[in-house]
């Protein structure tokens, strides 16, 4: 699997985390083992394990400690990519057809709830009950994030306060635990797993805001899944609240956005209004802000090479195009 440069320092024990991903999902059940295969073969950033071995960079490195979180945590998320393909209805994920799209609802029901089963043995493993505390509680709060996202779908009068709720709880409570959980086996000061936490939070806030974006201007085929998806499912993200505010055309824009099957050319039309009204460029800086502020939870950390690839991640997440 292609690796990104900024993993440099941690590669090796990456591919590691992945040889024992496999084996780990290894199960009798074929039709389990071949969905779940599909979507981990199909490769994926790998950012959460990647957080929580980096955060453990600081602390002395345990790495036999860190192995099973960065497992448990890429399971957790594959597991709601997984569920969260059915409730979208996406059709390719990591550049691949989606399990939903291979296998149908059912299994990719079963295959999401098979991977997070998976996880909570990891979980038990573990001979610090503060770890499973964290991720039951970020659990909790991403199936909270997930259904507030349906209720509030194709609802255009949504504020900015319900956005930051749902995109909280979707993506930056689980980053945030990645950081803080890779500092927490690692013994880490009590202060400076905070401050990884902050950092991981913000990264996440931000890395959420530019999945939206994404979803708004990228290329598919980059991609890896759909683009205009959002758009179709109803999903009001930040440019498309942004671009309510500004766009000249509102009560159009709003018509469009509120929609319920969308035709091609609704989606063209809406997505050529969001890009003109300059909602794009207001929300990079909304990542900017978060990018920025997560930065400063760095200087509370040791001044190590590891600081700076955090610093470089940071940088990465507000201009990856994947
Ligand atoms: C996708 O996460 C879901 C979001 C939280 C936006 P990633 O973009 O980290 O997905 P993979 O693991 O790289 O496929
Ligand atoms: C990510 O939100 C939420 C989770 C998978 C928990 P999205 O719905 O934006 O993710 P993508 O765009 O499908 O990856
Ligand atoms: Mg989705
Ligand atoms: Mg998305």
């Amino acid at each position: 699997m292609k690796q990104l440069w900024l993993f440099n320092q941690i590669n090796s024990d990456l591919q590691r985390v992945e040889k024992e991903l496999h084996l780990f999902i290894e199960t009798d059940f074929p039709v389990l083992e071949e969905s779940a295969v599909h979507l981990l073969d199909a490769g994926g950033k790998r950012l959460r394990p990647a957080f929580a071995l980096l955060a453990g960079k600081f602390y002395g490195y345990p790495f036999e400690r860190l192995l099973p979180v960065a497992m448990a945590l890429e399971l957790i998320h594959m597991a709601t990519l997984v569920h969260d393909d059915v409730v979208d209805a996406s059709e390719t994920r990591r550049g691949r057809p989606t399990v939903k799209a291979k296998w149908g609802n059912v299994v990719s029901i079963a295959t999401g709830d098979y991977l997070l089963a998976r996880s909570l043995e990891l979980l038990a493993e573990i001979d610090d009950p503060e770890v499973s505390r964290i991720l039951a509680e970020v659990s909790v709060e991403m199936s909270k994030g997930e259904i507030q996202q349906i209720k509030a779908s194709f609802d255009v009068n949504q504020n900015l306060k319900q956005y930051y709720y749902r995109i909280n709880r979707k993506t930056a409570l689980l980053i945030e635990a990645s950081c803080k959980l890779g500092a927490i086996v690692s013994d880490a000061p009590k202060r400076q797993i905070w401050a990884l936490g902050r950092y991981g939070h913000d990264i996440g806030m931000a890395f959420q805001i530019v999945d939206d974006l994404l979803d708004v201007t990228a290329e598919a085929k980059q991609l890896g899944k759909p683009v205009g998806g959002d758009l179709q499912q109803g999903i009001m993200t930040l440019p498309m609240i942004l671009a309510i505010e500004r766009s000249p055309q509102k009560e159009r824009l709003v018509y469009l956005l509120g929609k319920e099957d969308k035709s091609d050319q609704d989606i063209a039309e809406a997505i050529q209004m969001i890009k003109s009204s300059g909602a794009i460029e207001e929300s990079l800086r909304y990542v900017d802000l978060y990018i920025n502020k997560a930065k400063t939870y760095l200087l509370e950390l040791p001044n190590v090479p590891t600081r700076k690839a955090l610093a470089d991640l940071a940088q990465f997440i507000r201009d990856r195009r994947f």
